[in-house]
């Protein structure tokens, strides 16, 4: 259980916060308290409104470090979606992030936007080689490994004897031309998060540069942990470059370090993944010789983080 505080000023209880991204309040929990009816949050919303501040007050905000302090809000109920759920309880990503966190600008069908085939590199040389390495040093030999969201490359150059290596995309020809992959599913996990995979098939599962696309990353992690072995890891890849009107609201409007968290919450938010690594590689000067050498900065970052499946709910907090 969560542990519980009142609100010093109506009594009610208050409710667990994840420390929002951007703030500098330190501490992982905050509590606040969100009655509408609470002296505090009243008087200074009625205490602005006077001022012509409108639909703006503050909520008692508890440090965990002891002492309360105000917290503005925009609106009745902005913050409301960083309450912490209590164990066991799973939320749905839309109800986790909120709805226009998740939306794009072009919601058309994702099946129309990759019909055509993309035999492009979404990455520099040296960020390509550096993806290699990583796959290389993470994924044990021999292991049966599912490429989400894939194209023509899954970059294991350096993974010793894949069993098998299935990838899960949408352009049929990108999957064809793939040459380590053994079998492949064209579906839309936008349209569908359920994988079609057994449960424990895979020892490893690899999303490279496309995390961003995802609308339902809870539901879609979830199903990751579904159908990796107890002992398997899903490794996330992800770097600066996308195609704007298909990524998610909150990949665009976050900074590259908030992506990382971004990223982290999908693990935790789950309720399905332990944590167990992340790695970063920026600044790393372009090869010459690389096609995008002309644009004079450096190499396309890599940030990368994996976790561990651990069964059902292993905690729920934003
Ligand atoms: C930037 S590409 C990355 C391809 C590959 N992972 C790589 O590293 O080169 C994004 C990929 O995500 C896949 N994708 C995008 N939206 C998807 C969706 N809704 N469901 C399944 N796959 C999707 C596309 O097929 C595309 O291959």
């Amino acid at each position: 259980m969560l542990e519980g505080h009142n609100c010093p000023y109506c009594g009610s209880q208050m409710d667990p916060i994840r420390t929002p991204m951007e703030s500098s309040w330190g501490g992982e929990l905050h509590h606040i308290c969100f009655n509408d009816d609470c002296s505090y949050f009243t008087r200074s919303w009625k205490a602005l409104e006077r001022q012509g501040i409108r639909k703006t007050g503050y909520r008692c905000r508890m440090d965990p470090r002891g002492g309360c302090g105000p917290v503005p809000v925009w609106s009745k109920d902005a913050l409301k979606d960083l309450v912490a759920c209590e164990q066991g309880d799973e939320m749905d990503s839309a109800s986790c992030f909120g709805k226009s966190a998740l939306a794009r600008d072009d919601d058309t069908p994702d099946g129309d936007f990759y019909a055509r085939p993309r035999f492009v590199e979404h990455l520099d040389s040296c960020a390509l080689d550096t993806v290699e390495q990583l796959y290389g040093r993470l994924i044990p030999a021999g292991s049966a490994i599912l490429d989400l969201m894939a194209g023509p490359d899954s970059h294991l150059g350096r993974v010793t004897s894949p069993v098998s290596v299935t990838g899960l995309g949408l352009n049929e020809s990108e999957l064809k031309a793939n040459p380590v992959m053994s079998e492949h599913v064209i579906q839309d996990l936008n349209s569908d998060p359920t994988l079609p995979f057994d449960d424990n098939s895979f020892d490893i599962v690899v999303n490279t540069v496309s995390v961003d696309y995802l609308t339902l990353p809870l539901e879609v992690f979830r199903e990751v942990s579904r159908v990796l072995k107890p002992e398997g890891l899903f490794i996330v890849v992800f770097s600066n470059r996308m195609f704007p009107p298909k990524a998610v609201n909150i990949w665009k409007e976050s900074t590259e370090k908030q992506r990382v968290e971004v990223v982290r919450r999908f693990f935790t938010l789950s309720g399905r993944f332990a944590i167990q690594g992340y790695y970063e590689s920026t600044g790393k000067p372009r090869p010459e010789e690389d096609k995008y050498y002309g644009q004079g900065i450096p190499s396309d970052p890599i940030y990368a983080v994996w976790g561990k499946p651990t069964g059902k709910a292993a905690g729920c907090m934003h």
